[in-house]
């Protein structure tokens, strides 16, 4: 992995940057983007199905177009975003009528989406083609021996680079199930094995050392699967067909993040965003802004569908108090640690954020990376193998910051730039297109009833 000092010798190539002036706090209501996992599996699931699946609310974004071109080079019709929507004609393979996926005739490109390179492993592992697949070079830097162990002893062949990167050539066919107790809790590696386990024969359980995000399994009920599940653990029969469903996507709840957190450390702000996901594997963010005295209010709208939604409204104490994030409720938190650090900056005490590692493996170096560009615009930041050190209340001092290509990183810095003394720049935030496109402009419109201003524009 390229350390902090060799991503910064790139910082020049980012096309995009964000000004952002500080101000008086953040108001009124935000409809955020839809969610970005949930996207991804009803596509992939859809893709699978018989008959038609529809998607509304689709996430429109880079990482989950990238999805839907993958699905395009297997054969799969796909049709949209349209509106916001796509609909999906299933291939079903072994385990149900139709012919199952065709053999694309060119690499496949999942783009920045670790979801979409893992989640597609398993998905087209147990169809009897050859493909391969590979991303941007973020993606080509990320873990994926975590999905080749488990997909190989079920009966798959995959190449890779040394140390299981990308590209990935797979040779797939007829899969038996496994037991697999991953080492790491990971929605991303329980998916891919289900999704394998599903059109395999036997049995398939996944056994992981904390619970992470839930949404594959909810989605595979809701698409006619039998599924058994508990605490950490889901197992399923395979193979079983699928039926193609409808699907509302609601928002994102790790994109609200930022604007909860904006809300959170502004004193005076109150920010409103409507139907956002409620899932509880992963709104654990709204729990830890309550425990550090934010005022959040939950209103869940009535079900339909495989996922609980509603409003949520962040507002502002006129202090924070810090925070200790560990042990099993990481997994639950894993995308909005970087947003939660800026939390703690501006919260009174010393705040920690362990048990953290896999933080490195994300988009970026989550932990040196987001280290090195809060250093940048002031802060002051202490790193552990396992997270961050954080001691405050501090307030950015200005500066300029990169987001070392890693959309998170990049919404995190505004965020704390906006709660800055003086204005700061963010360059390199072109990557927020993967999973927020007009993330600068819903901010600013936040934050203009406070003075402030958030201003995306070319380098
Ligand atoms: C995701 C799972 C998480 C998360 C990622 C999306 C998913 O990764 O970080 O942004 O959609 O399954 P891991 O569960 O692999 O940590």
């Amino acid at each position: 992995m390229a350390t902090v000092k060799d991503q910064g010798s790139a910082a020049e190539s980012g096309s995009r940057l964000i000004q952002v002036t500080p101000g008086q706090g953040v108001r009124g209501t935000a409809f955020v983007p839809p969610d970005k996992s949930l996207s991804h599996r009803a596509a992939m699931l859809g893709a699978i199905a018989e008959g038609t699946t529809v998607v509304r609310s689709f996430l429109t974004a880079l990482d989950t177009l990238a999805t839907l071109d993958c699905l395009r080079a297997l054969g799969v019709e796909v049709a949209g975003p349209k509106d916001g929507t796509v609909i999906i004609k299933g291939r079903p393979g072994s385990s149900g009528a139709g012919a199952g996926f065709d053999e694309p005739d060119h690499v496949l490109d999942a783009g920045n989406s670790g979801t979409t390179l893992r989640l597609l492993a398993g998905l087209a592992a147990p169809h009897p083609i050859f493909w391969v697949a590979t991303g941007d070079a973020s993606l080509r830097r990320r873990p994926m021996g975590r999905v080749i162990e488990p997909l190989e002893r079920m009966g798959a062949r995959i190449m890779a680079r040394r140390g299981g990167l990308a590209p990935l050539a797979i040779t797939g066919g007829a899969l038996s199930g496994i037991v697999w107790r991953t080492s790491v809790a990971s929605a991303q590696v329980k998916s891919a094995i289900l999704l394998a386990g599903l059109q395999a024969r036997g049995l398939t359980r996944v056994e992981e050392p904390a619970q992470s995000r839930d949404h594959t399994e909810r989605m595979l009920a809701f698409f006619g699967a039998e599924l058994r599940r508990g605490e950490g653990w889901a197992e399923l029969q395979g193979p079983q067909r699928l039926r193609g469903r409808t699907v509302t996507v609601p928002g994102d709840p790790s994109s609200a993040a930022f604007f909860w957190v904006a809300a959170a450390i502004l004193p005076g702000s109150e920010v409103r965003t409507p139907e956002v996901g409620l899932n509880p594997t992963r709104i654990e963010v709204l729990r830890v802004l309550e425990e550090m005295g934010a005022e959040v209010d939950v209103r869940p709208a009535p079900e339909r569908g495989p996922e609980p939604a509603g409003d949520v409204t962040v507002r502002g104490p006129s202090e924070l108090r810090a925070v200790r994030i560990e042990g099993r409720r990481v997994p639950l938190l894993i995308d909005e640690l970087p947003v939660l650090a800026v939390a703690a900056l501006h919260a009174r005490g010393t705040s920690q954020i362990r048990d953290a590692a896999e933080l490195r493996y994300k988009e970026s170096d989550r932990i040196d990376a987001l280290a090195h560009e809060l250093r940048q615009l002031g802060f002051s930041v202490e790193t552990f193998p396992d997270g961050l050190g954080i001691s405050g209340p501090q307030r950015a001092l200005g500066g300029e910051a990169w987001s070392h290509g890693d959309h998170r990183l990049a919404m995190a810095l505004v965020v704390a730039a906006l709660a800055g003394k003086r204005p700061s720049v963010v360059k390199g935030t072109e990557c927020i297109e993967t999973s927020f496109p007009g993330f600068a402009a819903a901010m600013d419109r936040l934050a203009r009833p406070g003075n402030a201003r958030v201003v995306e524009q070319p380098a």
